[in-house]
């Protein structure tokens, strides 16, 4: 076991029975299209908190990007600076694009975009305590270059005085496009960067239980909803059913399990392979023998200039199933054939192929497989739970 993982058990022990709640709010969204990496996206930004002072776990509420990446607000700082990450469960770093980040991909540019991207400035901070180290991090499949500090973190509920994270200088050009500002990383704290700390390490002794839990749903942009929400310390009972079914993870380290099979129509794989649950990940990533399946059975064309599989929006798909810890779960067609505002009925599907590296896992289920079922994390006893999602709160 790491030091880290240690130092992190050490501090699971010493958990107080102390809650605290986040606040909520609402904002309004956009809504755009462009090509991201030769691919269309249905580009819908939102953010803000409503607030919400209710007692007993902290919950922090989510806004869903082109159904593909879902965002909290976070301040770093003294005064605080505001910031709009998209959460990531398959790191646990926090970072966040800096005011020394001059190149053309540090700001945001879509036309009619609505989004003001914030950067980090640390001279105008009175608690920003620097470090000497520099990192060049992957990112997708780019990196980032970014500068280690320690700063002021609020959460709303939840504030730490001295929350390692990363100040980037050096963004991909997917950042043009992506209305973020950073990355918040719910990761195990035993991959954190170099000894750092991470957000969760931080936050965990304060709850009541040792887990965070996340349902989403679609943006609701007529209702000017919030998509979704996280609830640290608990399960949002109203959001998702009591019932939940766990399954241990592969490695306590990662957000990674076994997965027995998947099938649709009469396409099926029973194989156990392994799985990351990842929020970052709109879409679902599957083995290409399985995409292939998908795309027999669903009769879906490839399009060179979205690079997605497109079938026709009117046509009810058949359902998909996972199987985990030997329960299947469901997946309709709504949750998985997407508008992306194309022309003559078409929509995409949302699923692309993975190669097969050894060790990586081979699934990655995301967005698409929380927005039926909430997910809870359980770092104090190494798995991960499902169960339904039963109405937004
Ligand atoms: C940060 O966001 C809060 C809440 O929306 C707002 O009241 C505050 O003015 C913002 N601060 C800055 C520096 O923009
Ligand atoms: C963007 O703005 C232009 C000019 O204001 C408008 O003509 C166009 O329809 C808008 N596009 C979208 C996708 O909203
Ligand atoms: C960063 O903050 C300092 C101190 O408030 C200010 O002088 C400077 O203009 C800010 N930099 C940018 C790029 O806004
Ligand atoms: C990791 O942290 C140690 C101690 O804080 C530091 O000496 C070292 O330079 C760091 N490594 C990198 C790659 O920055």
């Amino acid at each position: 076991m790491s030091k880290n993982l240690i130092l992190f058990f050490a501090l699971l022990g010493l958990a107080s029975a102390a809650t605290f709640s986040f606040p909520l709010k609402q904002s309004t969204s956009l809504k755009e299209k462009m090509i991201r990496k030769g691919r269309y996206h249905d580009y819908v930004a939102q953010k803000r908190f409503a607030q919400s002072q209710n007692s007993n776990t902290g919950k922090q509420i989510l806004f869903d990007t082109s159904d593909r990446y879902y965002t909290v607000d976070i301040t770093l700082g003294t005064p605080a600076q505001n910031f709009t990450v998209a959460i990531d469960t398959t790191s646990p770093n926090l970072w966040v694009i800096d005011v020394d980040c001059y190149a053309p991909f540090c700001y945001v540019t879509p036309s009619n975009s609505t989004f003001t991207r914030m950067k980090y400035n640390n001279t105008a901070s009175t608690s920003y305590v620097d470090s000497d180290s520099r990192y060049w991090l992957p990112y997708e499949n780019d990196q980032i270059f970014a500068m280690l500090g320690k700063e002021r973190l609020g959460m709303t509920g939840f504030t730490q005085s001295k929350q390692d994270f990363l100040r980037a200088t050096v963004v991909p050009e997917i950042f043009v496009f992506e209305p973020i500002d950073g990355v918040l990383g719910l990761g195990w704290p035993s991959q954190a960067l170099n000894g750092t700390t991470s957000v969760m390490q931080n936050l965990l002794p304060q709850l009541d239980q040792p887990v965070f839990s996340i349902w989403m749903q679609k943006i609701n942009t007529a209702k000017n909803e919030h998509s979704g929400a996280i609830m640290y310390g608990g399960i949002d009972g109203v959001a998702c059913d009591k019932k939940v079914n766990y399954v241990q993870l592969a490695d306590a380290g990662t957000w990674e399990f076994m997965m027995d099979g998947f099938s649709m129509g009469s396409f099926s794989r029973q194989q156990k392979e392994k799985a990351v649950s990842a929020t970052e990940s709109g879409w679902t990533g599957v083995p290409n023998q399985v995409l292939a399946g998908i795309i027999k059975i669903t009769n879906a064309k490839y399009d060179w200039t979205t690079d997605a599989y497109l079938v026709s929006c009117s046509i009810t798909q058949p359902d998909i199933t996972f199987i985990i810890g030997g329960i299947p779960y469901v997946i309709k067609s709504e949750d998985y054939v997407i508008d992306l505002g194309l022309k003559y009925d078409q929509c995409a599907l949302a699923f692309y192929g993975k190669a097969l590296y050894a060790g990586q896992p081979v699934w990655s289920l995301g967005d698409m497989f929380i927005r039926t079922y909430c997910h809870v994390y359980d770092f104090g006893n190494a798995r991960i739970g499902f169960s339904k999602f039963v109405k937004r709160d």
